[in-house]
């Protein structure tokens, strides 16, 4: 990007990069002599070049509305896919939850099968998104995430040199049964607020935490809850491979090896 297309941006923001992981996960700064450029891991498309600047171990760059729509949403995509398969997966799995899912879609729209849905029908699914957290947490779209140190970190008496490069599991995380009891089970419930009184606030990070958390979470369970309650408006849905069956895997988001294979049948033949 020059200068002048520079100029010509409506907005300017100024991000901040670390040197060794760009600002999406997996992404990377290119260095040619003094030209820099972010290159997406997944398409290895490259984003305009932009004006890097290095200050002690962090580079600063400054990019357009342009740049924080792709970065925006190139940060959604798959995260936000595979939620969806997941949960659909699990009202598959559980025919009980899927019915209470239902019934309440069904009080909702009533009779109505094909009303858009609108902002405040998604207030109301308030089951749905019990159904959304559990499947985060169970199957977290990011299973882990990772971070360099940029300084020495006492844990627990065990000191983590400056430049470690620490992963945590969310999935593992998730499965802690001090945390969550019986954590294998599917049990929507334990997101009920009275049900996660005293949770420790990082016990539970789908979305990460501190100051690079998912600043899309909101819009993405917006976009759960819209394609499921379609979804479960006009279908019912098996599930025909039990979770032992699944082969996971954990790429930049979690998968199953050989997908998620399932059944749907009409609710209402025409
Ligand atoms: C179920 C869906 C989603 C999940 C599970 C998810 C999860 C995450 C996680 C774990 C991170 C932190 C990564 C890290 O710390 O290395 C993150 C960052 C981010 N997410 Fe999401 N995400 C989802 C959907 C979305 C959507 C829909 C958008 C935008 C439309 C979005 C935009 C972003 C952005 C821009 C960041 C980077 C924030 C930063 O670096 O400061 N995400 N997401």
């Amino acid at each position: 990007m020059t200068g002048d297309q520079e100029a010509d941006c409506t907005c300017m923001v100024v991000i901040q990069l670390s040197p060794s992981s760009a600002p999406m996960r997996g992404s990377r700064i290119l260095e040619d002599g003094n030209k820099k450029a972010i290159q997406c891991a997944r398409k290895k498309e490259l984003l305009p070049e932009v004006t890097i600047k290095q200050e002690n171990q962090f580079y600063f760059c400054v990019i357009t509305d342009l740049y924080i729509y792709i970065y925006y949403f190139s940060q959604g995509h798959d995260t936000t896919a595979v939620g969806i398969s997941w949960a659909i997966y699990a009202l598959g799995l559980y025919p009980d939850i899927q019915v209470k899912v239902q019934e309440e879609v069904d009080s909702i729209f009533g009779d109505d099968h094909d009303r858009p849905i609108t902002a405040d029908d998604l207030k109301q699914m308030k089951y749905m998104e019990l159904v959304l957290k559990e499947t985060q947490r169970l199957f977290p779209s990011a299973p882990f995430i990772a971070r360099d140190l940029v300084e020495n970190l006492n844990v627990n008496g065990y000191v983590l040199p400056k430049g470690t490069t620490c992963i945590i599991l969310t999935y593992m995380l998730h499965r802690n049964e001090e945390v969550f009891a019986n954590p294998e089970k599917f049990d929507p419930e334990r997101f009920l607020p009275e049900n996660c009184v005293g949770r420790h606030p990082y016990a539970y990070t789908p979305f990460s935490a501190g100051p690079r958390n998912c600043i899309g979470q909101k819009f993405a369970f917006i976009e759960e809850k819209v394609m499921l309650a379609t979804i479960v408006r006009h279908f019912n849905i098996t599930s025909l491979d039990q979770r032992d069956k699944l082969e996971i895997k954990m790429e930049m988001v979690l998968r199953s090896k050989n997908g998620l294979r399932i059944r749907m049948e009409e609710r209402r033949k025409k």
